[in-house]
């Protein structure tokens, strides 16, 4: 082992290491968090200074982070931030837990490491260990961060140490967090995986070796595209089941008995999320720079981004039954997050469902008790929304409510016993109702339901 390496494996074992995280969201704040708890004097650097300026104040802005945790381990000088990179001249460790999105052409935007990358760059010394968490293509380690850190002259692997380890945050998920989902490491060198385990080590329970930055790359693609592909796999069973008159829901519930060789995927409204609608993509672009065609990635891509129309289409026949059309029809978006119980929206694919319903003449309205605001810009509507409240006496309103994320704290019996007409498209209200169409089941039997006869 170099002299560099011994010596930060030593500051890192005697928690005397300074250790950094660039990128403050809802990856990067739990894991500052986790290090500050594990003994380290840490430091975010994020350019959002509101996130910087509520870590000065001793506030969490994510939901899975406690404020009481962050308000005590600032207090006591464990945890910091900041939007000065020149901070790194004092770091031993960075992990870099920028944002990955795609383009609009749904090529890889790598900008944001790109940017972080080559600011740490300008205070780079040796004997430094940088940790890259962001979901990326297989080659980002070796191809594009190593480059950029190696222009300042230091050597990796040598002089400064560098290591891939994807990040399985689940946001919401109160049994798996930062500190008990098990690590993946994958360092340039033995030496650096060593030095990343070491660090990981520290603070999370289990950590997985694995042989290279590119397998640990690899092994974050795999876990989402599987998602994504299974997603796929059962929201064509769904439209399938739509057609043949059976109950998707019962389907798979029945499906899931079996003690071994099946796993459980819902059908939705969409892919959500900053993950599994993205990352897949990152996998595909890249393998066809190899000449490899993924054929699973882009049909799953083709079904899942198919979905809102189809829920659009439900909207269509339900409001069909009461002799209505979407043009002019007032409807109610209930959850704009991409999952339960969370404030996210990204690639939320209830932001589509507006669009669409909106496009055809719909007046959108939305209820969310965690997300108060869509601005304009976040919607094909292109004006600003507030939350409505679900309450009962205000549901009657709308002709039509659309389920598109099942908060838990949305009132179904007075949704059912309110609403003119409902889609659900998470199987939110388990008993059948003759106003409640859901996505992938029979048309509810009409007969019964209160169809305005002129
Ligand atoms: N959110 C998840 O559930 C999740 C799960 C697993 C992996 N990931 C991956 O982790 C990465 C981060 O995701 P996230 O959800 O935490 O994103 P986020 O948008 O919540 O946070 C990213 C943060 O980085 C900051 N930032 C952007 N550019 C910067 C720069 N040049 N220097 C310093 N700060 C900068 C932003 O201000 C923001 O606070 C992504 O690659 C994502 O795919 C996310």
């Amino acid at each position: 082992m170099s002299a560099s390496g011994a010596s930060l494996l030593e500051k890192i074992q005697s928690r005397t290491a300074r250790t950094g995280v660039v990128g403050l969201g809802y990856v990067g704040l739990p894991l500052a968090v986790e290090l500050a708890k594990a003994g380290f004097r840490t430091t975010g650097i994020d350019l959002d200074t509101r996130k910087v300026q509520a870590i000065g104040e001793g506030r969490s802005y994510i939901p899975d982070v406690r404020t009481s945790d962050v308000l005590e381990l600032h207090r006591a000088g464990r945890l910091d931030a900041t939007t000065d990179f020149a901070v790194v001249e004092d770091l031993d460790t960075i992990n870099i837990c920028v944002p990955t999105p795609l383009r609009k052409t749904k090529d890889p935007d790598m900008s944001y490491i790109v940017s972080a990358v080559e600011a740490i760059a300008q205070h780079l010394h040796t004997g430094m260990l940088i940790i890259l968490e962001s979901t990326t293509y297989p080659g980002t380690t070796d191809e594009v961060v190593q480059p950029l850190l190696e222009a300042t002259g230091l050597k990796a692997g040598v002089d400064f140490f560098l290591a891939f380890s994807p990040e399985r945050v689940d946001p919401g998920n109160p049994t798996f967090q930062t500190h008990n989902v098990p690590k993946v490491v994958g360092g340039l060198t033995p030496m650096c995986s060593q030095l990343a385990g070491a660090l990981y080590g520290s603070a999370i329970e289990t950590i997985v070796p694995v042989s290279s930055t590119r397998v640990a790359e690899m092994v974050k693609l795999l876990e989402n595209t599987f998602r994504a592909v299974n997603i796929g796999l059962v929201n064509e069973l769904a439209l399938m089941c739509d057609r043949m008159n059976i109950d998707v829901w019962e389907v798979v519930d029945a499906a899931r008995t079996k003690p071994f060789g099946f796993m459980a995927f819902y059908p939705g409204p969409g892919l959500g999320g900053h993950c599994i609608p993205i990352d897949p993509f990152y996998l595909s672009w890249k393998a066809k720079q190899s000449g490899f065609d993924p054929r699973f990635i882009e049909l799953a891509g083709h079904i899942n981004g198919n979905m809102p129309h189809y829920v659009v289409e439900k909207v269509a026949d339900a409001l069909n039954t009461r002799r209505k059309a979407i043009n002019g029809a007032n409807i109610l978006i209930a959850g704009v997050a991409y999952k339960r119980d969370i404030d996210d929206m990204r690639e939320s694919p209830a932001l589509d469902i507006m669009g669409l319903l909106h496009a055809k003449g719909a007046h959108v309205s939305y209820a969310d008790p965690y997300v108060p605001e869509v601005h304009g810009r976040e919607w094909a509507g292109g004006v600003d929304l507030q939350a409505v409240d679900l309450t009962r006496g205000s549901i009657g309103q709308y002709d039509c409510v659309v389920i598109a994320t099942e908060h838990k704290a949305f009132d179904y019996a007075a949704l059912v016993a309110e609403a003119e007409l409902i889609v659900d498209t998470r199987n939110a209200i388990k008993e059948s109702h003759p106003h409640v169409f859901k996505l992938g089941a029979p048309k509810p039997d009409t007969q019964g339901a209160r169809i305005a006869v002129t």
